[in-house]
């Protein structure tokens, strides 16, 4: 059932309050959480080694359990830049396509609300659309297409819970603008406007999974608007907005989803193929899977860079 859950409140606080159990003051009240996705856990190295606590997902009530093997997650306090600002990073996430209710893929969302951060920054892994994105690049996310939400498949489905929010919240500048300026403003002053990898300001498009799109699947998200797609971050960002959490949300590129319409509708063209043509044509857009860890592995250290920048100038 996709109904979020009538005591979610209640199980998040006493979430809240077991991590609470177990962190230093100083680091009980986090201003910023930060989901690192695929590949981006290397976040937790830009915070300050010392009174680093790590909870695993494993051992924290009501955590959602990861499926994958080997990713099991966790849930890292400490600080973070010169004014060592307290932070909380989650690194690995529960994912829809593992089979968890939205009620579960946000609930970690919702513990941050009750431990008073004020922001949080998401980051993902997704495939590009946009013809002028290459592997590598990182995208500012200034909006989303929900397809799971528009038809009912809503992390805020069901009786509303007050505590969080309104009924109906608007999403119509949830990606907030002025963290979005100083993401821009980061990159710049750090000097990562001078290289190849560019940051794009785009809308991404959250998709069930766990398959990945066909190639008219990712002509129709074009056609929509999307310029990158994945199958994360929505739910995160609808239940911190439902809760007035500023948001800010970035997509590493690590494909180029294929918009090549292949053999549609061209029946001579097909008959007239050769084998190397063929495979050539299947191979065409397919990303490299070396190219595309090592392009993830660079790009994660500037990302990694631009984070600690905006929060070093937002604190
Ligand atoms: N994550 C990374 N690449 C993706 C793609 N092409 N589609 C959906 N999710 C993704």
């Amino acid at each position: 059932d996709n109904l979020a859950a009538p005591n979610a409140y209640a199980r998040a606080s006493e979430t809240a309050d077991y991590v609470r159990s177990k962190l230093p003051e100083a680091l009980q009240k986090p201003k910023v959480a930060i989901v690192c996705g695929s590949g981006l856990g290397g976040l937790v190295d830009t915070i300050d080694a010392e009174h680093k606590v790590e909870l695993a997902y494993s051992t924290i009530p009501n955590f959602p359990r990861s499926t994958v093997q080997g990713h099991a997650g966790n849930f890292v306090f400490g600080t973070i830049g010169p004014q060592k600002t307290p932070v909380a990073l989650l690194v690995g996430r529960a994912h829809f396509y593992e089979g968890h209710t939205m009620d579960l893929v946000t609930f970690a969302t919702r513990v941050c609300k009750l431990l008073e951060v004020d922001t949080m920054i998401v980051t993902n892994a997704a495939g590009g659309l946009n013809e002028n994105y290459e592997v590598g690049d990182i995208v500012c996310l200034n909006d989303h297409l929900n397809l799971a939400g528009l038809v009912g498949v809503h992390p805020l489905r069901g009786p509303n819970i007050d505590e969080f929010g309104v009924r109906f919240p608007p999403l119509s500048d949830a990606y907030d603008l002025d963290l979005r300026r100083r993401t821009h403003q980061a990159w710049k002053k750090l000097g990562l406007d001078q290289q190849k990898r560019k940051l794009h300001e785009g809308v991404y498009a959250f998709v069930g999974g766990p398959s990945y799109e066909t190639r008219a699947e990712c002509r129709m998200l074009r056609i929509l608007g999307a310029d990158v797609v994945g199958m994360s971050t929505v739910p995160e960002i609808i239940v911190a907005r439902h809760a007035g959490v500023r948001v800010l949300a970035f997509s590493l590129v690590t494909n180029k989803a294929v918009l090549d319409a292949g053999s549609r509708g061209n029946d001579q063209a097909i008959h007239a193929m050769s084998k190397s043509e063929l495979e050539e044509h299947l191979n065409k857009g397919k990303a490299n899977h070396q190219e595309v860890l090592d392009a993830g592995r660079e790009a994660a250290k500037d990302m990694q860079a631009l984070v600690k920048q905006i929060l070093s100038d937002l604190y």
